[in-house]
């Protein structure tokens, strides 16, 4: 078996608590086949990519590098996260495209390749993660890489109209003919980078799923919804389900009904309309006062980027204006804590709360909706509602599926599930835990380097994970 070596932007090293889905995918994902894992050390240094820090624990090796403050502030805080996620996110509204940003992104992407293409050997499998590193394959090829290289890319991709509207992007999406394979979540995703590549940059289809881009380089792309480590997580939601932690939040519920959000703080995750929804249960539904309590956990994120701190502000003030609009002496509705929990301790929270409620605007996959569905007790299961508009939504299709952009719509989903009979619960859990342990992460592994390492054997089945099933 060749070496893996996976490429991102975020690592997640041993012993940090971790709040986004790729560290805690590609995690899941290398502890079990090993490997080396490269990628930003989440710190500034004087200069870029100069000094390679190195840690190995157990089978995986972590090798990182520092980012100098202008190349942090161009590639990340700025093109990665001021340009290309708002686009990714069909929130075309909010991207701030600048030249020198770009330029940092390319800037970054070839310190990234010359610290790579000086670690790999010529047997490795490479499998680069995310819009951070588009470009990486390319520029590896410049140096002479000839290993495989895959792609998966994390986030929706968006309608080639879209895609367009990014100055430059022929330069930058042109890139991904470079891997041999691009991995995406959904269908909808796939046939978005179909369309851009056949209609906007003169490629053809060839069979298999082949694309030839205009410069006649091959590659292939396909679907691979990402997954969580379903054993593991049903066995750390059993193993805190009667910790202190967890008991005491039991405890302070006195008997209500518990409504958990768990999301970055990150304006895709639709946290102000999900608060809103909330308020309106609570407007409609007399009786669903001091019944019910909303867990709502978000840690900050890319706070460097002033759209993260105006999203913080705006749900500290519908937090307090929700709360001073319902609260009793004896009850606050919405408990909003900007913290991040180790996952284990986020497994128990899960498992006491009633209803998990996930609704982004756009999401690549949703890990949370799949871990919370994990850690309900298959006895007295709780009820997921979740956004049609997150990657998840396309398996689970036994959740409460709502438009997160139509309040009613989330109210009375809430509604449904807070007064939902045991019967039906287990009916829908039952649905969704079967995805979940038909795909779980060393499927979604095994299925994206397989398709990877033997194309012609895997030639017809790049976008068979059929959608599911809804139950209405
Ligand atoms: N997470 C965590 N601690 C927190 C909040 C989130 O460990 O306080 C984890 C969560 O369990 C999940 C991931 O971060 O595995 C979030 O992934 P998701 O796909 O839901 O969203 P993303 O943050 O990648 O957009
Ligand atoms: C999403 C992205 C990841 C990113 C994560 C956390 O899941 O797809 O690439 O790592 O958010 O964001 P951060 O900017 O802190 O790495």
């Amino acid at each position: 078996m060749s070496r893996l070596v996976v490429i991102s932007n975020r690592v997640a090293l041993p012993k940090q608590t971790q709040t986004g889905g790729l560290a805690s995918a590609m995690n899941a994902a290398l502890q079990e086949r090993g490997g080396l894992w490269f990628g930003w050390s989440g710190n500034i240094g004087k200069e870029s990519g100069t000094e390679l820090h190195e840690v190995t624990e157990r089978n995986i090796s972590y090798a990182t590098i520092d980012l100098s403050r202008k190349d942090h502030d161009e590639y990340y805080a700025g093109f990665a996260n001021r340009a290309l996620w708002p686009l990714f996110h069909y929130r075309g509204d909010l991207v701030d495209y600048r030249r020198d940003h770009m330029e940092g992104y390319f800037r970054v992407n070839a310190v990234f390749a010359d610290n790579v293409a000086r670690l790999i050997q010529p047997n490795d499998t490479i499998w680069v993660q995310d819009y951070h590193l588009i470009p990486l394959a390319q520029l590896l090829r410049d140096r002479g890489v000839r290993n495989r290289i895959g792609f998966f890319l994390h986030t929706p991709l968006p309608a080639a109209g879209l895609m367009i509207t990014l100055p430059r992007h022929r330069e930058l999406f042109e890139s991904l003919a470079s891997y041999d394979l691009v991995g995406l979540h959904t269908h909808r995703d796939l046939r978005a980078l179909e369309d851009y590549f056949l209609h906007e940059l003169g490629a053809a289809m060839r069979t298999g799923g082949r694309i030839r881009a205009a410069n006649g380089r091959l590659f292939r792309a396909g679907v691979f919804p990402i997954s969580i480590d379903t054993a593991e997580v049903v066995e750390l939601a059993h193993r805190t389900e009667d910790t202190g932690d967890v008991a005491r939040l039991r405890h302070s519920l006195d008997g209500r009904e518990l409504i958990i959000g768990v999301d970055r703080l990150d304006y895709s995750k639709g946290l102000p309309q999900r608060f809103e929804a909330f308020a309106r249960l609570l407007r409609d539904n007399e009786e669903m006062r001091r019944r019910v309590s909303f867990l709502q956990i978000a840690p900050p994120s890319r706070s460097e980027v002033p759209e993260y701190r105006q999203i913080r502000r705006d749900l500290e003030r519908s937090a307090g204006h929700i709360n001073g609009q319902f609260a009793e002496p004896d009850w606050v509705p919405i408990r909003y804590v900007n913290k991040s929990y180790p996952q284990k301790m986020l497994a128990g929270y899960f498992r006491v709360a009633r209803v998990g409620l996930v609704t982004p605007l756009r999401d690549g996959m949703n890990l949370v909706a799949k871990e919370y569905i994990a850690c309900q007790d298959p006895k007295d299961p709780g009820v997921l509602v979740l956004s049609r508009f997150a990657g998840a939504a396309q398996e689970l299709g036994a959740a409460l599926l709502v438009n997160p952009n139509d309040l009613d719509d989330v109210a009375e989903a809430l509604k449904r599930a807070l007064d939902m009979s045991l019967k039906e619960r287990r009916q829908r859990w039952d649905a969704s835990m079967e995805v979940l342990e038909n795909n779980d992460i060393t499927r979604w592994r095994n299925a994206f380097l397989e398709a990877l390492m033997h194309p012609a054997r895997n030639a017809s089945d790049l976008a068979t994970t059929a959608p599911a099933e809804t139950i209405s």
